[in-house]
Parts: C-alpha cells; structure tokens; sequence
C-alpha cells in the first residue's frame, strides 16, 4: 500500500515534469517557427473589415450609387473627355498600367493611352493611385485613423476624401483642360450638374432635400463611393484572423523576411505604410522636363501602401519600376553602387536613414515577393455602369 503512493505520488512528480518538459518543447518550437516571430509583432496587422465614414458624410446606398455615375461621368472635365475612372480603372485595381497619367485630350486605356495629335497638354507628373482602401489611408498600428483628415496624394497634400475628391477637376492636365480657368472649375461642373434633371434628382433623394447641387455635395457623394471600394480579406488578412493555412510557406517565409531586412519599419501597419514621407532617391521618370523634388523640394515621398500590388503596376511616384521585381533590385542596391539607377539630385547622405538600414533585400528566393502576393486582394467591386446621367460614354474616351 505504502510502496505504491509512494510511487503514485512519484508518478505524478515524473509525469508533471513531463508534461511541464513537453510543453516547454512545443513553446520553443513554435517560438522558433518564423512566422510567428513575425506574427507578434505588433506593425503586422489585419486591415478592419469595413471602414467608417466621417460624422459629416455618412455612407447611404443612394449617396454611394451617385457617386459611383459621377465617378464614372466625364461631365466633370472641362472637355467631356475625362473620368476619374480613366485614370482609376478597375481592370488595374482602381489604378492607371501606366507610368505617368494622361488626362485632358488623352484616348485609350493604359499603356495604349496616347494624347490626340497636336494636343498641347502636358502628361501627369505622377503614377495614379489605386483608388482601393483610401478608405483606411492614414491607419495606425493600433488602427485608428480619421476619415475627415486622411492623408491623400504622394505628398500628403490633400486631407479627406471629401476635399480630395474636388482637386483633379481644377488641374489643367488631369480633367479641366483650357474649358475655364482654375478658379471656375467647380462652379462650373457643379452648374453643368445642375442642368441634368437626372442629376438633380439623384443628389435630392441622397442628401434628402431638394436645392441647388452643391459642390460640398459633389464632393460628398464622390468620397462615399470611393470609401466603398475596399479590398480587406487578403490572403495575409484572413491569416492575421486566424486562418493558419491562408498563406504559403513561401509567403510565411516573405512575411518573415519583410520583418527582417527592416521594410517594416515604413511599410507597417494595416495598409504596411506610416504615411509619413520618406528620401529613396527613386531615380525621375525620363518623360518629365522638370524633375519632380516631391515635398518641400526635399525628393520626399508617401510611403506607398503595398496593398493590391498585383493589379496596380507600375511602381513608384512616377511608376518608373514595371515589375516588383524591379522595385526590390532598387533596394538591394541603395546606395548605386552596383549599378541601380539613382537619383542623380539625391545624395547618399539625404538618403532615409531607415532605407540605409536595410539588412539584405536581395530576394532571390522570391519569398519577399510572394509576401507581398500576400497583400492583394481579388475579391473588389469591379462594376462599370452601363450608362452615365450626361449621356457621355461612361469613362470617357477609353475605348
Ligand atoms: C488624368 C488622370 C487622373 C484623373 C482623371 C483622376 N485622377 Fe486621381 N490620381 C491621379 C494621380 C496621378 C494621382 C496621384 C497624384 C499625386 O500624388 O500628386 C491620383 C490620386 C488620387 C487619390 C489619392 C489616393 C491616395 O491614396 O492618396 C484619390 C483619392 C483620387 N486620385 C481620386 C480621384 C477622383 C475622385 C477623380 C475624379 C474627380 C480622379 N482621381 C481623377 C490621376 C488621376
Ligand atoms: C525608409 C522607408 C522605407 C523602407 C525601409 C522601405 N520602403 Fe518601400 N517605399 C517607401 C516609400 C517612401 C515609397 C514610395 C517612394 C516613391 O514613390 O518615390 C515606397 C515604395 C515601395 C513600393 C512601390 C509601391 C507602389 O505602389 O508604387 C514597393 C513595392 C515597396 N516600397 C516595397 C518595399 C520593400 C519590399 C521593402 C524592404 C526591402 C521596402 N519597401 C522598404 C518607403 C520605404
């Protein structure tokens, strides 16, 4: 009786021991599995699955429905030739395959986008931005971020959809052309609405009052359909929400591997940017006369998101890299030495030191590039409206 407590008691020592020894194991064992490394970290986050809307402009179906016609209408550029979906097309992720945008006197889509002969207006001096997910832009670690003041443009010129949304039909080159000056660009446009009783209408049953469209309106509904264009179940989404098997090996290895070699520290975050600007030294797009010195004159840009990159190239401010793969030789060779090329007005010393810091990018093993495979998702409203109220071709000249 006593000799077998004794070893029951015992038994329990030894058996604890070695649950406490087995635990312990898969504790270190799953420690060293790299994702998870990765996976504690706290810039890594999952994008919320539907945004919010400013108090001032909540989102309705009606409001949403009109600002997607607008969107698509070309009754908002000085010649009726310009959409914002011209340069936003959902066949390239809400983005322009493109380098540098063509508006005003511009036919086709994409790459085959050409001006009319003897046009006079100049090319865009930047790449478009994809359209998907300015709904979170300026989201933190933690995910908080304000609609109303949300960082917009390459150089954080704008803030909010709502005020962003007004800027593209008082540039010369984007949509207004010489059809009026900068100044009476938007009472213009908001007049031509006016003169639509379809429009009329549609603005009376989205802001429930019957008045003259207003251009805060125009703005309004414009913003409510952009916020609605989200792309937030990626692979790397649904992985962070506890699908262990969402993403590949590869891309586990990439995940790790973005952590590492200090991508992360810029590219952080629900949308992997800090939306603070940055000097790269990415090197000017050769078809601009004038180099383009970003903020203040200083060569800083946006970190760009890396959301969608599957749909949206070229890269860059000026889309000068066609594939990720150009973009990832740029950072594997900071400093030009082994023949990358940089820009000629940067200095090595004006370089982000963030950038300097880099540890390795070389991605021979692609897994860097699967990662960010990882970031995109298909599943986005593609939808082109049949028809626009103006009776113009929806998109303007892009057939
Ligand atoms: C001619 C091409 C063109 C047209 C037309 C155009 N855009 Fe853009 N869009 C761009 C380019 C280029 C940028 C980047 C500009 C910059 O950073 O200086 C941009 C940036 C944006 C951004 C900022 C995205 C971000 O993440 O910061 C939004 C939002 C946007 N456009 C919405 C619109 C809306 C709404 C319209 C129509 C009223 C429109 N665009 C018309 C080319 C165009
Ligand atoms: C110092 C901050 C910083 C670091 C570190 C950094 N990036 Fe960037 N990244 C940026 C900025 C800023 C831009 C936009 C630059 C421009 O357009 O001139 C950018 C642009 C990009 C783009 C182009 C996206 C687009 O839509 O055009 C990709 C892809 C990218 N980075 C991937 C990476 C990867 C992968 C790493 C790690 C090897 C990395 N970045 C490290 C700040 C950074």
């Amino acid at each position: 009786m006593r000799r077998r407590r004794i070893s029951g008691v015992r038994k329990l020592i030894l058996g604890s021991v070695g649950v406490l020894a087995l635990g312990g194991l898969l504790l270190f064992a799953t420690d060293v599995r790299p994702q998870n490394v990765a996976l504690n970290d706290l810039r890594f986050a999952a994008l919320p699955a539907t945004p919010k809307a400013p108090a001032a402009n909540p989102a309705t179906k009606d409001k949403v429905a009109l600002g997607r016609l607008l969107f698509w209408d070309p009754v908002l550029s000085g010649r009726k030739d310009v959409a914002c979906a011209t340069c936003h097309h959902p066949q390239f992720g809400y983005a322009e395959n493109r380098d540098l945008s063509i508006g005003v006197d511009g036919i086709g889509l994409g790459v085959s986008r050409h001006f009319k002969p003897a046009s006079a207006i100049p090319l865009v001096k930047r790449n478009s931005q994809t359209i998907l997910n300015t709904a979170f832009n300026g989201i933190t670690d933690g995910g908080a971020y304000e609609p109303a003041t949300a960082p917009m443009f390459w150089d954080l010129r704008a803030k909010g959809l709502e005020a962003q949304a007004l800027e593209p039909i008082k540039a010369l080159e984007e949509m207004r052309g010489d059809a009026y000056t900068e100044a009476n660009a938007i009472p213009a446009v908001v007049a031509r609405l006016n003169g639509v009783a379809e429009y009329r209408d549609l603005f009376a049953r989205a802001f429930s009052r019957v008045q003259p469209i207003t251009s805060d309106q125009l703005g309004q509904a414009l913003a409510a359909f952009q916020r609605s264009l989200t792309a937030s179940n990626a692979p790397f989404d649904r992985y962070m929400r506890g699908a262990a098997d969402a993403m590949s090996d590869a891309q586990l290895r990439g995940m790790r591997r973005f952590q590492r070699v200090g991508c992360i520290n810029c590219h952080r975050g629900p949308m992997f940017s800090d939306y603070q600007v940055h000097v790269l030294g990415v090197p000017d797009n050769p078809l601009l006369r004038v180099s383009d010195a970003g903020v203040d004159q200083t060569y800083a840009f946006r970190t760009a998101s890396l959301r969608n990159l599957t749909h949206t190239a070229p890269y860059m401010h000026n889309g000068v890299f066609d594939s990720l793969r150009d973009v990832l030789e740029f950072y594997d060779d900071v400093s030009g030495r082994r023949g990358r090329a940089r820009n000629a007005h940067v200095s090595r010393e004006q370089l982000d030191p963030l950038l300097r810091q880099l540890r390795d990018p070389d991605d021979r093993a692609g897994d860097l590039i699967a990662f960010l495979e990882a970031l995109s998702d298909d599943s986005f409203d593609r939808t082109i409206p049949s028809r626009v109220p103006s009776g113009l071709k929806p998109g303007g000249n892009i057939q």
